[in-house]
């Protein structure tokens, strides 16, 4: 039963559907959700998507103006329509206390969806009080990632801000031609693992047009990840674009096809990261571009670091990692680097990076050119390169 049509949404439908194309609409009100910022609206939300879901028009789910309080909600199914769009002009609100949803993963997640539009909105994660239970003790929830994509197809978010995740702020998990544009993602320098967007074991992935500051990686790039374009970012503050951790497990799928382009980093401690466990691998990381990047203080501007191996350095025999890095060029990176190390090639003494390209790079530190550190690491360079590489 299609919901009560409120008189702006019906002129935006009026405006967003072709002639002869009929587009239902779902307000979340209409389904018993309260913007009074206090009461629970994840049933709600759930039976706006089940009707939505079961309209065999595409549909659109309308969130108006107001503070909605979400405990925790899957969306999912085989939906008879052809797209579902949330249309977003609230903020939904994650609980305070974070025992709540600390252990379930995910706060907001999409499973298995195809052909979905999440239109605006503000997600608040309200994730201090987890970051500050984390830097204390050692008995901490894991935490949730506020908004989650596992195996989902043709899904795209515009507009989005997500705030203060207690964990990552978006994950795309197992899916497969999604775009993510023009999102806000901030939480505080010091707040523990709130990456921006997490990507993995997915294939046709675009980050795009998007402002990103976290306590973490502004994106953080898995295992079997493909296809990717990460274009037009602000990253800081934070951890930079990191290709990694990976070659964790021994059985593991690479990375393949990644361009990085027109990032600008603000005070992150790294840049263009590549980061690899000191253990053995199936793992790999090929054909990778670096194209346009500008850095403001940067600790690491360009870094491959093949050693990681936190906790415990008896879980990485001989640290040498077997993930092979190949086909990775920087081109076009210039500014300043926050340590005297600029370019930092740290690879791996059994895997050497192969082919690593350098072209036109400039970095200075202080008042001179940065220094460049490589082992195991051979390429090729050309243009202006400061500091010198070491290959
Ligand atoms: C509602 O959200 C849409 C999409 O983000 C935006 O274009 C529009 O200005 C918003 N309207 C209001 C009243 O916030
Ligand atoms: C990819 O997803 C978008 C929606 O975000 C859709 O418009 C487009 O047709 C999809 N492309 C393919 C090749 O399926
Ligand atoms: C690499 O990925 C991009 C999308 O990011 C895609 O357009 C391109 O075709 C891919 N290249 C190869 C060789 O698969
Ligand atoms: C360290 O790693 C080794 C090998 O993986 C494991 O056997 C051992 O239990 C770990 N120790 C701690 C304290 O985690």
């Amino acid at each position: 039963m299609a919901a009560k049509i409120t008189d702006l949404l019906l002129m935006l439908l009026i405006f967003l559907s072709e002639s002869c194309v009929i587009i239902l609409a779902f307000n979340v009100v209409d389904f018993g959700a309260n913007p009074d910022g206090v009461t629970d609206s994840s049933e709600p939300f759930l039976r706006a998507w089940a009707a939505a879901c079961a309209s065999p028009e595409p549909a659109v789910i309308y969130v108006p103006p107001g503070r909605y309080s979400i405990t925790q909600v899957k969306f999912g199914g085989k939906c008879m329509s052809r797209g579902i769009e949330f249309l977003i002009n609230g903020t939904l609100v994650a609980p305070a206390d974070y025992n709540v949803i600390g252990n379930v993963g995910y706060w907001i997640l999409f499973d298995g969806v195809d052909g979905v539009f999440i239109n605006g909105g503000t997600l608040d994660g309200q994730g201090a009080a987890l970051w500050n239970c984390k830097a204390s003790r050692k008995d901490c929830p894991n935490g949730a990632t506020s908004l989650g994509f596992i195996h989902s197809n043709n899904v795209m978010v515009y507009g989005l801000t997500s705030v203060n995740s207690q964990l990552f702020h978006v994950v795309i998990l197992a899916c497969k031609n999604t775009t993510l544009q023009g999102l806000n993602i901030m939480a505080p320098r010091n707040s523990i693992n709130t990456d921006g967007v997490h990507v993995q074991f997915s294939s046709g992935i675009t980050v795009v047009d998007s402002n990103i500051g976290t306590g973490d990686d502004c994106v953080s790039i898995g295992p079997g990840s493909t296809n990717l374009w990460i274009e037009n970012i602000v990253c800081g503050p934070g951890h930079g674009i990191s290709i990694g951790s990976l070659g964790r497990d021994y059985e593991e799928k690479g990375v393949q096809n990644v361009t990085v382009k027109m990032v600008t980093f603000i005070n992150t401690q790294n840049g263009a990261r590549i980061k690899t466990w000191g253990r053995p691998s199936t793992s790999f990381v090929k054909d990778v571009l670096f194209q346009h990047a500008l850095m403001y203080d940067v600790q690491n501007p360009i870094i491959i670091d093949q050693n990681y191996c936190p906790y415990n350095k008896s879980s990485c025999p001989g640290q040498y990692s077997g993930v092979k890095i190949s086909d990775v060029t920087y081109e076009d990176i210039r500014g300043t680097s926050a340590t005297q190390v600029g370019v930092r090639l740290d690879c791996s003494a059994t895997n050497p990076c192969r082919s690593i390209k350098l072209q036109d790079v400039m970095l200075t530190y202080e008042d001179g050119p940065a220094e460049a550190s490589c082992v195991n690491a051979d390429g090729t360079t050309s243009g202006v390169i400061q500091p010198m590489a070491c290959f």
